[in-house]
């Protein structure tokens, strides 16, 4: 195992957590597994960038040991924590408050401990929204928007964001049709102004579909590794969209490769993965987050 990597057991005392170490741990990214997280990469040099005295540490949590984890943090008086897959659905119940948008999503990422309860804010969604500004120079706002793998995590967080910011259009693809079946009733009750489509992966409707779009997303697992064809065939793109793969490793997956060999404007998951954890920082410690120290940090390890 990674020796950076923290596990329940050392949560014990402070003795055991901070043996070693010049500055006490403060904060945490809880998952499982857990040692490939990017986040300390960001955090660490944001934090001594702020002249804050603390170390940013990655925990192990076992599925079904979030809430456990979260009171051990708070015990030892951590700031607060980023929470990551498989925990961010069961740690929106270990928190005594949730903002409106985690609440929506049903997924929490980011904890701040405050008054000796846990808060609960979900900052998938926003960091998307500021990438697509950031990358594409356009915002979300009256925009047909296809997602295709809708029915995960981080397809609900984006689908709702689209969402929220006045999206014209959202289309939401999924090999299981049923699940963004219900994510889209559940939208459109709460944004009656975006008109929303729901289709299946291999719906043979879905390369015109496409092209009827000016945004095409992916926020499904497909393209994580190195073997992975694109989740979508080729025909779906064409030289006037804006295509986003929410994967950041490897960069460029076949998805954004077949949209580059239609000439479409492409970007990564890096973006994303960047944003969010900048509104993370800026939930522990308003308006300190350092964008451009945060975004060298994350370039060093990906
Ligand atoms: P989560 O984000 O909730 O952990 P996941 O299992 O990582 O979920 O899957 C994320 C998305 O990738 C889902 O939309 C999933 O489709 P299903 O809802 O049909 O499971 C999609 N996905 C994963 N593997 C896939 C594959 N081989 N082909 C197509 N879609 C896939």
């Amino acid at each position: 195992m990674n020796a950076d990597v923290f596990v329940l057991e050392d949560l014990v005392s402070r003795k055991m957590l901070d043996a070693g170490h010049d500055k006490p741990a403060i904060l945490a990214v809880l998952g499982f597994p857990v040692g490939h997280s990017a986040s300390p990469a960001m955090h660490q040099p944001a934090l001594d960038a702020c002249g804050i005295d603390g170390r940013y540490i990655r925990l192990e949590v076992p599925v079904g040991r979030v809430a456990e984890a979260l009171l051990g943090l708070r015990e030892l008086g951590f700031v607060g924590a980023n929470i990551t897959v498989p925990h961010k659905f069961a740690a929106l119940d270990a928190c005594h408050q949730v903002d409106d948008e985690a609440r929506l999503i049903g997924a929490v990422n980011t904890v701040k401990f405050v008054d000796g309860e846990v808060h609960g804010w979900n900052t998938d969604g926003l960091g998307f929204a500021r990438a697509i500004r950031e990358e594409f120079m356009v915002d979300l706002s009256g925009q047909r928007v296809m997602i295709i793998g809708a029915g995960g995590g981080a397809g609900q967080a984006v689908a709702t964001q689209c969402a929220r910011d006045g999206a014209a259009r959202l289309v939401l693809v999924n090999r299981t049709l049923e699940k963004v079946e219900i994510l889209a009733s559940l939208l459109r009750r709460r944004f009656p102004a975006t008109k929303f489509h729901c289709l299946a992966l291999n719906d043979p409707q879905l390369e015109g579909v496409a092209r009827q779009c000016q945004i095409l997303v992916n926020t499904s697992s497909v393209g994580l590794r190195a073997d992975d064809g694109s989740p979508v065939d080729a025909n779906c793109f064409a030289s006037h969209h804006l295509v986003y793969d929410t994967i950041y490793k490897p960069p460029l997956t076949s998805f954004l490769r077949q949209a580059l060999l239609q000439q479409a404007s492409v970007a990564n998951g890096f973006s994303m993965l960047l944003h969010q954890g900048v509104l993370a920082f800026d939930i522990w410690y308003p308006g300190r987050a350092p964008l451009e120290i945060m975004r060298q940090g994350l370039r060093s390890v990906s």
